[in-house]
């Protein structure tokens, strides 16, 4: 029988508190990894953290980290190695959309969500990857989004940040795999979270009929493949993105 062990392991989910990222939490959790709980707001973090070491069994730490903010992952992530000297796993998750048709896309759009999908993973992984590279062990898995690969109306700032994500998953994962530091990404298509709860009925039927699975995926579909990339059942995999879509793309 396969049994996913990671309790040896430490890890991070940015933007835990809900959605994907809180089941991807809490998949680690169930494997046996430690986890750090995170979002901008600190109660709600604390509070999914208890709920998660309650349920799973783990030790888990709740952080207020706001990825758009360098002083915020500074002091989260230096919190997270004072008491558990830094992450094996590191789970880029945390995003947002600012959705605008391209010509009323005001700078400000743009640079919002590059800030949090973007340069809040390089600055995240920055800091992470110095102890996984002291430990020769880390896994590092970015989420991106069906559409970084197929474009969307409306989202010509949020796809950018997630055909980016990429790029950059690509290029790590070869120069941090002499050390045996595995990146990876995965790409959701259309997941039932807050994200998407707002979208009118009529486009979520429209997008449900290219959909061959014939549902909206939920955060556990995602959290499954993000837990077999950190798992070592995905060791000799790097450089690699992993389509959760139910057949759309
Ligand atoms: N849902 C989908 O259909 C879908 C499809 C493809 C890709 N994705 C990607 O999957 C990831 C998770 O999406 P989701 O649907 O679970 O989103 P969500 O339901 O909106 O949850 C987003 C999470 O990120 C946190 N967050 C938001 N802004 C943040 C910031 N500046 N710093 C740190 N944390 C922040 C939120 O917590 P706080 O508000 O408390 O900070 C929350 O925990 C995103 O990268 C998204 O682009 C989602």
């Amino acid at each position: 029988m396969f049994c996913i062990d990671l309790s040896k392991r430490t890890a991070l989910v940015t933007g835990s508190t809900r959605g994907i990222g809180r089941a991807v939490a809490e998949f680690l959790a169930r494997a046996g990894a430690r986890v750090a709980v995170t979002g901008r707001d600190l109660s709600r973090a604390q509070e999914v953290a208890k709920e998660i070491a309650q349920s799973c069994g783990v030790e888990t730490l709740g952080l207020a980290l706001d990825v758009g903010d360098h002083s915020s992952i500074r002091e989260a992530y230096a919190r997270v190695e004072e008491l558990w000297g830094g992450v094996d796993v590191l789970v880029n998750n945390a995003g947002i959309t600012r959705d605008k048709l391209f010509l009323r896309m005001g700078v400000e759009d743009w640079e919002e969500v590059l800030r949090v999908n973007l340069t809040g993973t390089f600055l995240m992984t920055s800091l992470a990857v110095k102890g996984m590279l002291k430990n020769r062990w880390g896994r590092v898995v970015n989420l991106s989004s069906v559409v970084g690969f197929t474009g969307n109306v409306g989202q010509v700032n949020y796809a950018s940040t997630k055909s980016a994500l990429i790029g950059f998953t690509k290029s790590l994962a070869k120069e941090l795999a002499s050390r045996n530091i595995t990146v990876n990404a995965v790409a959701p298509g259309f997941i039932e979270t807050d994200m998407t709860a707002s979208l009118k009925e009529e486009l979520r039927q429209e997008y449900l009929k290219n959909i061959p699975l014939g549902r909206f995926g939920k955060p556990e579909d995602v959290a499954g493949a993000v837990l077999f990339l950190c798992s070592p059942l995905a060791d000799y995999i790097t450089g690699e993105v992993l389509h959760v879509n139910g057949g759309m793309y």
